[in-house]
């Protein structure tokens, strides 16, 4: 199965057992889904722009509805916000609102990658919505295999980039040139890791002496259960490398598709705009304003707003953390590890989890799994790795599932 197709197919098994529980989507909790406050979000903004361009709320709901810029109608508020809470210090113009993080990678990728033997480096395993792009549009990505940078068998995973070095003569000698690396840092979707501040700096340094570009996808770093949060690496970044990308998908809901991304300069953030008002016109200028008032009335800051979020979010960890134990803990053959954030578990199985166990476990067990070598151009190395989300259910459907998930384990192994 390509990995194009991966969505596709467990949608069909979500589709084909709706009673199952599934694991398998990084969906927020349904009791974060933010839809009834929308009218008064945009009501704020408008009062926003009316205010700014001195004119009626009427006009300015006109103007909203209307074909907008490129780059976005919401920077200055953008601009505030990562400033306030990712200490991230950047010009307006520097800044494109986009569909999602999705649309902010298409557009990173189609800036850099031009010529036909420029190729995009992701860390294997990674999010398949950014190889699987790649592949769409016909360029080239190499993978970075995660076990030749870090021992697998060891967590928290410690990142040595000497691979990233060899990789990179490696592709020149096929006369290929590494142009970008792609990286989740921050509770990473599938594997869930953080990398440390050395890890990051290192990252840079190395990236810098490679002339490598870096993609920071960033939608999960708001989500800490500990004090574990680090700098961006964009926050890191003296050498003009970083292309920073975060969403509101999962801090305010998906459907919003209000995302954005940072590049390394302005010059490059006009060429993203113009790149952008050929494949999208603008992003939703509705959509925008209900992000836009509802982060002035968060007075540019999420730091309130994520408290209760995360501390439900850590509960429903606890709980998948205290289900694994009590189902697992006399299996020396299963593994987990510990998330101090995000969304996700990572399972070590004691038997390949093929695409015929998803369906199987959904059928017979009505729980639907992620196997992490979907998420892999050399799945042989993670086919016994499943990644569970902890996000969607309350505690007791997450003891539920993981015991229904340990039933069929145990029947086949
Ligand atoms: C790592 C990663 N990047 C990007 C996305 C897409 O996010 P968005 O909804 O902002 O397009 C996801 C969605 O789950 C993700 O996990």
């Amino acid at each position: 199965m390509s990995q194009a197709q991966v969505m596709n197919f467990l949608n069909e098994v979500a589709m084909k057992f709706p009673d199952a529980i599934s694991f398998a989507a990084g969906r927020p909790h349904a009791k974060f889904l933010n839809h009834s406050n929308w009218e008064r979000h945009q009501a704020v903004f408008t009062d926003y722009i009316a205010e700014q361009r001195g004119i009626s709320f009427a006009t300015a709901a006109n103007q909203i509805c209307h074909y907008g810029p490129s780059a976005g109608i919401i920077n200055p508020i953008i601009q505030k916000y990562l400033a306030n809470d990712e200490d991230i210090q950047v010009d307006e113009a520097n800044i494109v609102i986009t569909n999602g993080c999705q649309e902010a990678l298409l557009l990173a990728c189609l800036n850099e990658l031009k010529a036909p033997s420029d190729c995009a480096l992701t860390i294997d395993p990674s999010y398949v919505g950014f190889s699987a792009m790649v592949n769409t549009l016909g360029k080239r990505v190499e993978p970075l295999e995660l076990h030749k940078l870090t021992d697998i068998q060891q967590t928290p995973f410690q990142f040595n980039w000497d691979y990233l070095k060899e990789k990179v003569a490696q592709l020149k000698q096929q006369n290929i040139t590494a142009k970008l690396l792609y990286i989740n840092p921050d509770f990473n979707n599938p594997l869930a890791y953080q990398l440390s501040l050395r890890e990051r700096q290192e990252l840079l340094n190395i990236c810098h002496e490679l002339n490598l570009r870096i993609i920071e996808d960033d939608p999960y770093s708001r989500f800490r259960f500990t004090n574990s949060r680090q700098p961006s690496l964009k926050n890191l970044d003296n050498f003009g490398l970083v292309y920073h990308i975060g969403s509101f998908s999962k801090t305010f809901c998906p459907g919003v598709r209000i995302g954005y991304i940072v590049p390394p300069n302005e010059v490059i953030a006009q060429a993203l705009a113009t790149i952008k008002s050929l494949t999208s016109v603008n992003t939703s200028s509705i959509s925008q304003s209900v992000i836009g008032g509802w982060l002035i009335e968060q007075q540019y800051s999420l730091n309130n707003w994520m408290k209760p979020i995360n501390q439900h979010y850590s509960n429903q960890c606890h709980a998948m953390q205290t289900a694994l134990t009590e189902n697992f803990q006399h299996y020396e053959d299963i593994k987990w590890n510990s998330p101090s954030g995000g969304f996700f578990y990572v399972i070590k199985t004691p038997f390949d989890f093929t695409k015929e166990h998803v369906t199987a476990c959904a059928k017979q067990n009505k729980v639907i799994c992620m196997p992490v070598s979907f998420f892999s151009l050399s799945p042989q190395i993670w086919d016994r790795y499943v990644r569970l989300s902890f996000s969607y259910y309350d505690p007791d459907k997450i003891h539920e599932g993981v015991t229904n998930f340990s039933r069929y384990l145990a029947r086949h192994s």
